[in-house]
């Protein structure tokens, strides 16, 4: 259940975001002057019937990310109560301090009139999240848990099998997640001061490869669209390096080739957005089309790191290698895991998944 429901706040995350891209899209971000009431009333008691034009988008968005919210906390207690691991509980905390942090922002930016730096603000941490939640649901997935466990043999390594371990791929996914984030970073900057067309057409910019005049709109923009070519170049790198070295690897194949298709849309969004005079339909599938690339982006470097995940728990047990860990009996193998660790640190446990005894250093 809990592997389910990770991947349901991580695919609500990304609804959220698609609905304060259409707030955003249509202009509403100031159709509800108040904050956490709208027009006076508790949130979840104005009328359906009110709910008309600008105010449709973003009181809607409101209640998205009211149920979100409402969903995280559940997943962070879930996670506290019976996740083994520490680090995945903390991110349990860390995506619900995020998520109020987020709130917050959104309230801010409403009563302070949309200043561009909190607007920006919670565009950036909108992502943030969404990194967060989709770690968890990766982290808590059955084939996490599994992918690598049967590759391992003794000393950690493969029986003839490839090592997971490629330096040269971790370097380059970890360096295309980072770009990909930082190119979100100057969408928004644009989307926010209002540089969405401040080059009118594309692929060329005023009819020339370089723009012929700048002011500091034009600048953001073209940074933008160099932004979209280092962002090409790095993912051409990644899944080339993917198909070329790991072809036969499912878990790195299939993000590999859904991160092209995306990049394709994304490129395509973006055309659309600036010679359609920004539909808004269009321009908000690409603000959630971008943060799709951004995550399947890191699930790839998160699993070509897989093996660098020791799960240890209280010091002792790794869990890729400990077959009482599977997700569906998490929640009542835990405290056996805990005992298991602890004796495994005192020198009594023996190794159930290989037969051999001894303690895992
Ligand atoms: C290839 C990678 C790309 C990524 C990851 C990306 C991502 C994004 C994101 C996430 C936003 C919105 C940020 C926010 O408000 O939260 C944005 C805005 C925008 N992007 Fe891209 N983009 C890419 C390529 C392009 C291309 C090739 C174009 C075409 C010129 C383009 C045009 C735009 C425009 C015009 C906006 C602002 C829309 C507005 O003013 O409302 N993008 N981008």
């Amino acid at each position: 259940m809990l592997p389910l429901f990770a991947a349901l706040v991580a695919a609500s995350t990304a609804v959220l975001i698609f609905a304060g891209g259409l707030v955003t899209s249509t202009g509403s971000g100031l159709s509800v002057p108040d904050w956490p009431n709208t027009y006076g009333w508790f949130m979840f008691a104005f009328p359906f019937s009110k709910m008309v034009g600008g105010i449709f988008y973003e009181h809607a968005h409101r209640l998205i990310a009211s149920t979100v919210g409402f969903l995280i906390v559940v997943l962070a207690v879930w996670l506290g109560r019976v996740e083994p691991r520490p680090w995945v509980r903390r991110l349990g905390y860390l995506a619900l301090g995020a998520v109020i942090l987020q709130g917050i922002l959104g309230g801010i930016t409403v009563l302070w009139y949309l200043p561009d730096v909190i607007s920006i603000a919670h565009a950036s941490l909108a992502q943030i999240l969404f990194c967060l939640t989709v770690t968890i649901a990766l982290a808590t997935s059955t084939g996490w848990r599994r992918a690598y466990a049967k590759q391992k043999g003794e000393g950690g390594r493969g029986k003839g099998e490839e090592t997971p371990d490629d330096r040269m791929l971790q370097h380059i996914a970890i360096a295309t997640t980072a770009v990909i984030y930082l190119q979100i970073l100057i969408g928004a900057t644009m989307r926010h001061t209002g540089a969405g067309l401040a080059i009118p057409d594309f692929p060329l910019s005023f009819g020339h490869l370089i723009p012929p005049y700048w002011d500091s709109r034009i600048a953001i923009h073209f940074a933008h669209r160099v932004g979209a070519a280092i962002v090409t170049v790095l993912i051409g790198a990644t899944t080339g390096h993917v198909f070329f070295h790991h072809a036969r690897r499912a878990e790195l194949r299939r993000p590999a080739i859904l991160l092209l298709v995306l990049l394709v849309l994304q490129i395509t969004l973006g055309a659309i957005t600036v010679l359609g005079n920004k539909p808004f339909i269009i321009n908000s599938l690409h603000v959630v089309n971008g943060a799709l690339v951004l995550v399947t982006s890191l699930v790839l470097t998160l699993r070509a790191h897989r093996s660098r995940f020791v799960d240890w728990v209280a010091g002792g047990t790794n869990f890729s290698d400990t077959p009482w860990i599977l997700p569906d009996d998490l929640s009542d193998e835990a405290p056996r895991a805990k005992s298991e660790a602890r004796r495994a640190k005192s020198g009594e446990v023996r190794d159930a998944a290989n037969g051999y005894g001894g303690v895992r250093a």
